[in-house]
């Protein structure tokens, strides 16, 4: 990271104490006009997040040179106020007024201030905040604020008075996380390492949640490492939406309400915080009564992007919610007679199936044609880039996609669990199911053109170096053999209830 001046359109850099530049153009919508917060009025504002913490989520990331923090609120008057303390705090830095001197952690780096590079992004629910230091010690610093401020978060007024955990030489970076205004349970975006998971001990964590599976990585074991630092351990592990069952989601809850009951911190972690949104959404609606679109907003904040894994949790939560049962809400609704008022919804899902498949298919013609074009390019364009492609497609359009055989190369491409038992018929054509809430399933077949049959169709007339290159990448592939025309599969679509 460069000091000093320009380093993203929109951002606020500040070096040291002089402040170079005014509130960027990135949201100034949100950002008040006028002179920043006294200290009075912004020890107001501050209050005033303490009062509201339960709406703020804040995603913090370390690094050895520093941190990276988002923090955001979906209600718009206290993502005003973030951006408002984040005003104020940075023209403190360059008046030099200080703020909870009596803590050691903030006084120091106010001392330092020199040392510290910051730059301030509003965001389109709060802030974005790049704190960078060349000096170690004042790094740790850095480290140290920032979890002050997560302890904020989560904790509110009751965090307020207490000192800010001060990090020593040796002690290893924190692992980036997730806090959730108002719960005090960890989750990590990253594998913790031994030295990290002692850290999290002296903390306050209690117990450790890994949804990995132990080949991932295989040199470490977390277990020894929560057992040498007296922590619970508790191991879920799975892979993808498929091997999520609902043993893994009730007993991950379990985990996180016996820390609630015995007032013990439990610490949740996969490789990227993905596999972790399930059971935190799942937790916070059922056994905290949170509405789902804030639970998996904030399932989204820990980096669940898989679309499969999102729509088994909504599932699940679905059947296992009050008046809930095995259907889970859903029942099949022939096309032609979809209410009108579904009508829409059901284009919805088709627009988003077509976005999906001329991406996929122009990638796949790029690396079939293109200049590099080598078969183990254009097979990675199909195991790489077609995942990719659903969970952009997903994230840009607020639904879940992908796409499922009934004869399948990929393991892991199955199917939502609503379509599973109709699938299972093999449909020829398009098929609807609306649910109670208002959300709608859908189901598009995929047919096989002539181009497919290079990957898809009979082994004996395949190309060996792409036959070699299949072998290697999926030994239990079955989706060879088929002719033009077939059914290859289908594409699935769930469009949650607004
Ligand atoms: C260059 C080789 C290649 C070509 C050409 C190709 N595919 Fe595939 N296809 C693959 C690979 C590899 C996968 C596994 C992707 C993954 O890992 O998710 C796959 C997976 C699929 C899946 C997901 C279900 C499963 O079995 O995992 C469908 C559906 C599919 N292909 C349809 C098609 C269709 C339709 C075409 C023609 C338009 C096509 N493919 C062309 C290589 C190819």
């Amino acid at each position: 990271m460069a000091r000093g001046y320009g380093l993203m359109a929109g951002m606020l850099v500040v070096a040291g104490a002089a402040v170079l530049a005014g509130m960027g153009a990135g949201n100034a919508a949100a950002v008040r006009p006028g002179q920043p917060a006294s200290v009075g009025q912004d020890r107001e504002i501050w209050r005033e997040l303490l009062r509201e913490h339960e709406k703020i989520v804040r995603v913090v990331r370390f690094s050895a040179k520093g941190v990276d923090a988002r923090t955001e609120s979906g209600d718009p008057a206290v993502a005003g106020k973030i951006i408002e303390h984040a005003r104020a705090m940075q023209a403190r830095l360059k008046s030099g007024q200080r703020v909870r001197v009596w803590d050691p952690v903030f006084a120091e780096l106010f001392d330092r201030g020199e040392a510290v590079v910051i730059e301030i992004e509003p965001t389109d629910r709060g802030v974005r905040i790049v704190e960078t230091s060349e000096d170690p010690a004042v790094v740790r610093l850095l480290h140290a604020h920032a979890m002050g401020v997560s302890e904020f978060v989560r904790h509110g007024f009751d965090a307020a008075p207490k000192r800010t955990e001060a990090l020593r030489e040796g002690d290893p970076e924190p692992p980036s996380e997730v806090a959730i205004g108002g719960v005090g349970h960890r989750v990590l975006l990253e594998q913790p390492t031994a030295e990290q998971v002692a850290l999290l001990k002296r903390l306050g964590a209690g117990v450790l949640v890994n949804f990995r599976k132990s080949d991932e990585h295989p040199a470490y074991d977390e277990k020894a490492a929560a057992g040498a630092n007296d922590l619970d351990y508790c191991a879920l592990p799975y892979a993808g939406g498929v091997e999520l069952d609902d043993l893994i989601i009730t007993d991950g809850r379990a985990a996180l309400t016996a820390g609630d009951a015995s007032s013990k911190v439990v610490v949740l972690h996969c490789r990227t915080g993905n596999r972790v949104g399930p059971v935190w959404a799942a937790y916070r609606v059922l056994d905290k009564g949170v509405p789902a679109s804030r639970a998996f907003a904030e399932a989204r904040a820990m980096q669940m992007v898989d679309p499969l894994i999102e729509s088994v949790a909504r599932d699940y939560i679905r059947r296992n919610g009050a008046g809930g049962d095995a259907t889970g809400g859903w029942r099949p609704v022939a096309v032609e007679e979809l209410p009108e008022s579904v009508k829409p919804v059901y284009k919805t899902a088709v627009e988003a199936r077509d976005a999906m498949y001329r991406r996929v298919l122009s990638t796949l013609m790029e690396a079939m044609t293109g200049q590099a074009s080598e078969p183990g390019s254009a097979i990675k364009v199909c195991s790489e880039k077609a995942p990719q492609i659903a969970r952009a497609v997903a994230r840009e359009r607020g639904l879940m996609i992908g796409r499922t055989s009934y004869k399948l190369r990929n393991k892991s491409n199955g199917a939502p669990t609503w379509a599973r038992g109709a699938l299972e018929q093999r449909p020829a054509s398009p098929l609807a199911f609306v649910n109670e809430d208002g959300s709608v399933g859908v189901t598009l077949p995929i047919k096989l053109s002539g181009m497919c049959l290079m990957c898809h169709g009979d082994p004996a007339d395949m190309d060996p170096a792409i036959k070699t290159a299949l072998a290697a990448k999926y030994p239990d592939d079955q989706a060879t053999g088929f002719a033009e025309g077939d059914l290859r599969g289908w594409f699935w679509v769930e469009v949650p209830a607004k």
